[in-house]
């Protein structure tokens, strides 16, 4: 016949009587368990910890160290606080019994002890043992499918913001490496500024959409090769405004913040800039990020307007002036960090080319 080999459940019998200690082994070997004995509340505490059995027996009244006081070690010891514990004590007075059930003993038997209540008991205990078991199995389980069903959505937004914003670039650079450079100019730039980690991860994915606008710019003004008049530059200018009305019905972080990038990415610290000529703090932080990251990298790009200029002659137009860019344009202290990680901003737009 074939047998389940099913490890037998394990029972620790404490008692500084030997006499109760022999009865109890010999019952809880009848009926089927592994069973250890300790003769004194500290050996048994050391024996519990190491190897957790399924129940203990625990006497209450033993000298030196008690059960009620191995019970409160037990249960306030992260590897022995689910062992299910039951009471052996002569004691019937209600005074011990609350004392015991205040430190988390589940069970009593009385002394003299009845062999069929401890075999009872014991096997009750095993079985809400093996079902709260169950039960803490099935919430880890539960836990780590919802922790993979929120990394997913977190990765499809992601994914989904990285398609979208490819697509809005596609008509002036094939490849979205400006996009996926802007992405780390601006977390790089966040960290050195200290931002907390939301802050900066938050950014490196929304500031990508900073010119999705620009889908709805005309090809015969986007792509124009010279300088554009005037009529040109207002249709231009409203990428900023197109692009926060595009993100601004999002409610994700991501949306939120790419929203707030995309309407306040060219406004200047000194209130000279579009759509709203916004002054200093009024101008959202994750915006003025983002102004100094959007020059620095249009500065090194080829562009339909423009030819490539070299790191050097990029950071003098950002840092001193060219006459359309100037230092007033930006928040000094973002500045300042700028300049702190200029030699990053070369090694992200050198690597990052495709
Ligand atoms: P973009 O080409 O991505 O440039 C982003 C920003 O980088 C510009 O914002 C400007 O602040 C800075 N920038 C770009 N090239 C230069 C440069 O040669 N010198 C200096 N000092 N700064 C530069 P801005 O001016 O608000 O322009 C926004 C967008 O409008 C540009 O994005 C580009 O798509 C378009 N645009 C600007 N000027 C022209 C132009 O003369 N011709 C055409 N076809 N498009 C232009
Ligand atoms: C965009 O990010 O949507 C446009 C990229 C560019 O200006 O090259
Ligand atoms: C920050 O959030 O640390 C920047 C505050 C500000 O300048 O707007
Ligand atoms: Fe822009």
């Amino acid at each position: 016949m074939a047998e389940i080999t099913k490890k037998a459940p394990s029972v620790l019998v404490v008692d500084d009587d030997e006499s109760i200690r022999v009865l109890l082994k010999k019952q809880m070997q009848a009926d089927g368990y592994t069973v250890s004995t300790m003769d004194n509340g500290r050996d048994a505490i050391t024996a519990a910890v190491e190897a957790p059995p399924d129940v203990v027996l625990l006497d209450a009244l033993m000298p030196a160290t008690s059960g009620f006081e191995v019970a409160e070690v037990l249960k306030s010891t992260e590897a022995t606080r689910n062992v299910p514990i039951i009471m052996v004590t002569a004691l019937d007075d209600p005074e011990s019994k609350l004392r015991a059930l205040k430190v988390g003993v589940q069970e009593f038997l009385t002394k003299p002890v009845d062999r069929n209540e401890v075999s009872l008991r014991v096997r009750n205990m095993l079985m809400l043992k093996e079902y709260s078991n169950f039960l803490v199995d099935q919430n880890r389980i539960l836990e780590q499918r919802v922790e993979e069903r929120s990394r997913e959505v977190v990765n499809s937004y992601r994914e989904t913001i990285a398609t979208m914003t490819r697509a809005a670039s596609y008509k002036d650079e094939a490849t979205g490496a400006h996009v996926q450079r802007i992405s780390y100019y601006t977390e790089a730039l966040a960290i050195a500024l200290g931002m907390n980690a939301a802050f900066c991860e938050t950014i490196r994915y929304a500031s990508p959409m900073h010119d999705i606008g620009k889908i709805a710019i005309p090809d015969a003004i986007l792509l124009k090769t010279g300088p554009l008049n005037e009529q040109e530059w207002t249709v231009m200018k409203s990428h900023t405004t197109l692009g926060a009305q595009l993100l601004g019905s999002g409610s994700s972080p991501y949306l939120q913040m790419g929203a707030e990038i995309a309407l306040n990415h060219h406004e200047r610290w000194d209130g000279g800039g579009y759509p709203a000529r916004l002054k200093g703090q009024l101008i959202p932080f994750s915006a003025r990020i983002m102004n100094i990251c959007d020059q620095y990298d249009a500065l090194r790009s080829v562009r339909s307007y423009k030819k490539s200029l070299s790191h050097e002659t990029a950071v003098e137009i950002l840092t001193v002036g060219d006459g359309r860019t100037m230092p007033a344009h930006f928040d000094p202290d973002i500045l300042e960090a700028f300049k702190r990680c200029a030699k990053a901003f070369c090694d992200i737009f050198e690597t990052v080319t495709s």
